[in-house]
């Protein structure tokens, strides 16, 4: 859908539009209910007494008022209900408005109990505008639907604000959605170039320069695919003096079939979300560059495709590492965590002050938080307590895991320095994971497991199936802007 949300100072009865809408708490008109209500002599109330519509979350009731329509929008008990409520019954509005067919709406800003008119403009404009996406570019008729709407009596800094942050959270889940037979490494690597428009600087390495680099780790998680690697660094420089350097780093896994650890079709089914990581990087980039920071933020993407062929990396192979560690390869489908060693020591040797890095990096973490739930790990307690508060303010789920000492010695090897899985038995897989990306920077690190939310099967309160664009959010909150 065409969506376009527009800040206006009026109330909901000033402002013409062939449809209305107003929030019932529980039964009760809103204010700019009441208002709508005296407007058309009421009507609205007579209504919701004669249907006794009780205004449950999302339910929804269209009165024609003559000329125009007014939408009666269920947003549950009053109380309890925060932010999260406004922002996923503004997704659940723009489906209903689509669905009804109007291309123009005014809807009033629902404020629940103790919500500023900013946070919950901001998080109406969100739920809004993450709720009407959809992936339609593969289908031969796609739905092509327009909608504007009014936000009444809303701030508009704050819309404009959720316009830059659910564009970017939608460009990744484009990113995520596309079929790995077009998105490959280079794909991406092209994608992530066209970010130079913003302002960006971003800069691409080939398979030569990857290898030139000694980066081997990653790019023997490269060499089994027709598809050849891309290192993307993407950069953004405030004006002035940056307070400090943040590096992002995201898994760029195009598709992952688990190489000769081969994954059952079943397990296979969803595996081009494995970029999941990297899409949220480059969209709270894309975010970055229009909100203009006062740091510098870098991001880091080893692209590759995991694989089988003649050419791909084998079970017992040696690898060495940029960081000079040697790693054995026990489980060619532990392939994000190779990629991700280089990437991780390439940001440290760079200058990052802190690191941040996601990815879909094991089921167990999906075993173990579900998939809602993304797992937080940290060397660094104050970063990891910033990114969990950033994550809480972005309406995004994350659940401290432990870097448990005791675990590290299941990664030592006989051969080489490490191993890059622990062995027979698979329990704590998420922790093992951790501790092994941790073996490539001293800096503060925080690792963020998001195999769970990332993707989707079915649809979820912000949108459809498909990608998520989950980090997105919490890397905007995190940079403070
Ligand atoms: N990309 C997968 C992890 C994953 C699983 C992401 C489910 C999204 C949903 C990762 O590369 C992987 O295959 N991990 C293995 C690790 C194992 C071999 C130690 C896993 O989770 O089974
Ligand atoms: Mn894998
Ligand atoms: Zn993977």
């Amino acid at each position: 859908m065409e969506l376009t949300v527009k800040s206006a100072r009026r109330y909901v009865d000033e402002i013409p539009a062939p449809l209305a809408v107003v929030g019932v708490w529980g039964g009760e008109l809103s204010e700019g209910g009441q208002k709508l209500d005296a407007k058309h002599r009421g009507l609205l109330s007579r209504m919701l007494d004669e249907l006794r519509f009780k205004g449950e979350f999302a339910e929804t009731l269209l009165v024609p008022t003559g000329e125009t329509f007014v939408l009666l929008f269920g947003l549950g008990k009053k109380r309890g209900a925060n932010l999260e409520t406004v922002r996923g019954a503004g997704a659940k509005l723009a489906a209903e408005i689509a669905h009804l067919g109007f291309r123009e709406a005014v809807s009033e800003t629902f404020l629940a109990d103790k919500l500023g008119k900013k946070e919950a403009s901001y998080a109406l404009a969100e739920g809004v505008l993450l709720g009407g996406y959809s992936f339609q570019k593969y289908k031969s008729s796609p739905e092509h639907k327009k909608l504007r709407l009014w936000l009444a009596r809303s701030n508009g800094p704050a819309v404009d604000r959720a316009e830059i942050v659910a564009e970017a959270v939608n460009y990744a889940r484009n990113l995520i959605n596309e079929p790995p037979n077009v998105l490959n490494p280079v794909a991406l690597a092209k994608r992530a170039q066209e970010l130079t428009a913003l302002g960006l600087k971003v800069e691409v390495w080939d398979e030569k320069k990857i290898q030139a680099a000694e980066m081997g780790a990653y790019y023997a998680v490269a060499q089994g695919s027709v598809n050849p690697p891309r290192f993307i660094q993407v950069v953004y420089t405030p004006q002035g003096k940056p307070q400090r350097v943040l590096a992002l780093v995201g898994k760029g896994i195009t598709f992952d079939t688990g190489g000769y650890s081969l994954k059952p079709n079943e397990s296979m089914l969803t595996m081009k979300c494995d970029m999941s990581g990297a899409a949220a990087v480059l969209g709270a980039m894309q975010a970055i560059a229009k909100l203009q920071p006062q740091l510098e933020v870098r991001a880091y993407i080893a692209a590759a495709e995991n694989m089988i062929s003649g050419h791909a990396y084998r079970v017992s192979d040696v690898l060495k590492s940029l960081s000079g560690k040697t790693i054995e390869v026990l489980n060619t489908d532990a392939e994000g965590r190779l990629t991700l060693a280089d990437a991780i020591a390439y940001a440290d040797q760079q200058g990052a002050d802190s690191i941040v890095e996601l990815s879909t990096l094991t089921g167990a973490c999906v075993t173990a938080l579900g998939e809602k739930v993304a797992g937080l790990f940290t060397n660094d307690a104050r970063l990891g307590r910033e990114v969990q508060e950033a994550a809480e303010r972005a309406g995004e789920k994350v659940w401290p895991l432990p870097m448990e000492d005791e675990y590290r010695e299941m990664l030592e090897s006989s051969t080489a320095d490490l191993k890059n899985v622990h062995g027979r038995n698979r329990y704590g897989g998420a922790i093992i994971a951790a501790l092994f990306l941790r073996e490539f920077t001293e800096k503060p690190l925080v690792h963020l497991d998001i195999a769970g939310p990332a993707y989707t099967e079915r649809p979820h309160a912000l949108g459809p199936a498909g990608g998520t664009g989950f980090g997105v959010k919490t890397l905007v909150e995190l940079v403070g802007v």
